[in-house]
């Protein structure tokens, strides 16, 4: 019927969507309606007028504020968070944020600060987070923070600050975090440390600053949640500055540009043995020469991070590493698995070795001893091998994770990880898959509730690809090709009856049988975007409700009245990029399209393709007026008449009856 309507076209272009204020060429954005705006690289040398009284949270940086003062923010008396990066502030007035009770977070950075008054933060009472990196400062005294008793954290990085001993007033009772990256401390002394003493549970960062002395016993008793000590050259001063402390996580890593030959020895760690250190990273060292004895003192530690330290290999027989839990070895030189020496750390449950610099040989169970393992990455490894993963994996049956993406061919046969039972998580993506039997390679594996086999390239004619995996949640199976583009009504993926999440983005898939997913009864979220589907594959969907459907970026362009009740039983739809029609052919879903829109997502980015008027135009602002055609007017008048000519007749021969029995 629709298709015998023509149209009257009526549309209206609603006002612009984004919401903006200021004056005519100075507009800050709305993020949330008269509390967040954002201000940012506009030129601005005050703040707008229009911005609303109860303003909240403003981004202001790249603006023009030389010196600030009581009147310049004094209206936005509700102001939590300001951001005046950049603003090429230098003189902070007396009372500047005197009527900002309630700010929280403070940024300014990259300021080129040259006074601050004494009274400039006495207005809040609840500062939190003050960010004064890059602003020229070389003291802490500089802040007046004295009042502020529920300071959290202060980033003070880049700047020319030569020692971190804080003022005698300062604010240390809920300080968590003090950040001074990158400035000019090179010595710690013990005031220094004491200064620092109130807060508990502290993260100091000095990172980028080249410490060359530390005060015996300046850390004595000490307790932080973290320190980094990120770019020191010598870490023999940091273990022995370090002694009887308590330091949850020791972040002692180098960067390329920092010139490191100081040679890695045992007697450099023995510091450690004095103090208490749960986790330690020593990235980007060079380890030359690992003997034995060099792990010594790491005996009380948890997790050890050896990323790019140039291992080649480690040793057998290291003792001090048999309580390790968690090891990263990524970006290393090894050439085979086995030369890790896994029986040297039996505890542990996560083993990173992602991104090493060879291709990388399984071999045959090298890490057979880590009966306790349950994660363990692989990835981006160059692994190549024609029958995995057995022999490779052997023992490993606590394993719960294994990630073996982005790497070479692998060839799987039938129970390919027969050796690790209790897998719940298999991500395989971006590695192309061999699959050598008719039985599916991931049988019995009975927890698995999380598989990824994006980009695997499998040719998904394999019936049998999925069987045997009851609980899987999450299939993930994008970028790979189904024969002809179609699913049909047998597939493999009719066997995964616990199914919730399923990805099918860009398989090239031009349609979708009625039945393909009816064995698929409690998915929540089906991702078919980037396909060449159209509307027909939608009835593929029809017995799930209430799911998350991604459609976008395909061809569907007219969707007819019998399928919008499918969509309409869906939580939120997805139509991005689609060629919509949105001509009177097409009536039923732009009425519907209007009433459902707090289902669909990306309306900003939905647009009509047809026709060609209304190209480009969002379909949520399209108002169609259809009314019928010539030739259903011309039916109708001919019905009309034709009804008119029965009815005279039958009014004629009832009056003659009448007349007749008088
Ligand atoms: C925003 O503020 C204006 C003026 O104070 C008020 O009329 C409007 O209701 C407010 N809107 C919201 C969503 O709070
Ligand atoms: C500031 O917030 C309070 C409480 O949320 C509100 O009562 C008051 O009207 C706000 N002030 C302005 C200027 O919007
Ligand atoms: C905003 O605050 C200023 C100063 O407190 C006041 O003069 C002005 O009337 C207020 N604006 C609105 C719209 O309430
Ligand atoms: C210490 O801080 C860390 C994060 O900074 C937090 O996760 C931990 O719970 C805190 N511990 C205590 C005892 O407050
Ligand atoms: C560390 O503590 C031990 C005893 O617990 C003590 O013998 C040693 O002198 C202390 N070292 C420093 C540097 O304070
Ligand atoms: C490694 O260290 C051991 C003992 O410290 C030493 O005997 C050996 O010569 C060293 N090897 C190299 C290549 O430096
Ligand atoms: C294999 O794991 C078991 C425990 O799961 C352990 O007892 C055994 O020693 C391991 N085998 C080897 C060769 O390490
Ligand atoms: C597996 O490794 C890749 C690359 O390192 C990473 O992007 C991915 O998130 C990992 N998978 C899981 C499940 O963590
Ligand atoms: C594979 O999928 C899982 C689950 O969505 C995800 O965590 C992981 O990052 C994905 N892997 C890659 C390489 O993207």
């Amino acid at each position: 019927m629709a298709l015998d309507i023509s149209c009257f076209l009526l549309v209206a272009l609603f006002s612009a969507s984004c919401q903006a204020i200021g004056s005519s060429d100075q507009r800050c954005t709305e993020k949330e309606v008269n509390k967040t705006y954002n201000c940012e690289h506009l030129g601005l040398s005050e703040i707008p007028g229009t911005l609303p009284n109860s303003t909240e949270s403003l981004e202001f940086s790249f603006n023009a504020l030389p010196t600030i003062q009581k009147t310049t923010f004094s209206r936005l008396v509700n102001l939590t968070f300001l951001d005046l990066t950049r603003c090429q502030i230098y003189w902070i007035h007396e009372d500047t944020f005197q009527s900002q009770h309630r700010l929280e977070t403070l940024v300014l950075t990259a300021n080129p600060l040259i006074f601050m008054a004494e009274t400039a933060l006495t207005g809040p009472k609840a500062l939190k987070h003050l960010f004064f990196i890059q602003t020229g400062i070389s003291s802490i005294e500089f802040i007046p923070v004295h009042s502020q008793k529920a300071l959290e954290s202060l980033y003070l990085g880049s700047n020319h600050i030569s020692s971190i001993r804080l003022p005698k007033d300062f604010p240390t009772e809920k300080l968590k975090v003090l950040d001074f990256q990158n400035n000019a401390i090179h010595h710690l002394s013990k005031e220094d440390v004491s200064s620092l003493q109130q807060a508990t549970n502290l993260s100091l960062n000095l990172n980028g600053n080249d410490i060359t002395g530390i005060e015996p016993g300046a850390f004595k008793s000490t307790v932080f949640q973290s320190l980094n000590f990120g770019g020191t050259q010598s870490l023999l001063v940091i273990f022995k500055g370090l002694q009887n402390s308590t330091i949850q996580s020791l972040w002692l890593g180098t960067f390329e540009d920092i010139d490191d030959d100081e040679d890695i020895s045992s007697s450099m760690f023995e510091g450690l043995c004095e103090m208490s250190v749960e986790r330690i990273n020593l990235q980007k060292h060079h380890f030359f020469n690992i003997t034995s004895n060099t792990f010594y003192c790491f005996s009380g530690l948890q997790e050890l991070d050896l990323t790019a330290t140039h291992l080649t290999e480690l040793p057998s027989g290291i003792v001090g590493l048999s309580k390790l839990k968690k090891l990263v070895l990524s970006a290393n030189k090894f050439e085979n698995l086995c030369q890790i020496s896994a029986s040297n750390f039996p505890s542990l449950t996560h083993l990173y070795i992602k991104g090493n610099t060879k291709r990388l040989e399984l071999g045959s169970g090298c890490l057979e001893t880590l009966e306790h393992l349950r994660e363990l990455d692989l990835s981006h490894d160059d692994i190549e091998t024609s029958d995995c993963c057995n022999l490779q994996l052997r023992n490993l049956s606590h394993l719960q994770s294994l990630n073996l993406s982005y790497n070479e061919p692998l060839g799987l046969r039938t129970e390919a990880f027969k050796e690790c039972p209790q897998l719940e998580l298999l991500d395989l993506a971006f590695t192309r898959l061999h699959v050598k039997d008719a039985q599916s390679p991931f049988q019995n594996l009975h927890l698995l509730k999380v598989l990824n086999l994006s980009h695997c390239l499998l040719g998904s004619s394999n019936q049998h690809l999925l069987d045997g995996l009851p609980a899987l949640r999450h299939l993930n199976l994008q970028g790979n090709r189904f024969p002809n583009g179609n699913i049909q009504k047998t597939n493999p993926l009719q066997a995964l009856g616990s199914l919730e999440i399923l990805i099918l983005s860009f398989c090239d898939l031009s349609s979708i049988d009625h039945q393909a997913f009816i064995n698929l009864k409690i998915m929540n979220h089906v991702d078919l975007s980037h396909n060449r589907l159209t509307s027909s594959s939608i009835e593929a969907l029809s017995h799930l409700k209430g799911i998350y459907l991604n459609l976008a970026s395909n061809r569907i362009s007219i969707i007819p009245p019998s399928l919008l009740p499918v969509l309409s039983q869906q939580r939120t739809i997805n139509l991005r990029q689609n060629p919509l029609d949105c001509t009177c052919s097409n009536i039923y879903f732009l009425e519907w399209y209007k009433e459902n829109m707090q289902k669909l997502e990306d309306i900003e980015d939905t647009f009509c393709a047809n026709p060609p008027l209304l190209r480009g135009v969002k379909v949520s602002d399209v108002m169609l007026s259809c009314s019928m055609a010539a030739v259903g007017i011309f039916f109708l008048i001919v019905f009309l008449l034709l009804f008119a000519v029965l009815l005279i007749f039958a009014v004629k021969r009832f009056l003659r009856w009448k007349y007749q029995h008088i």
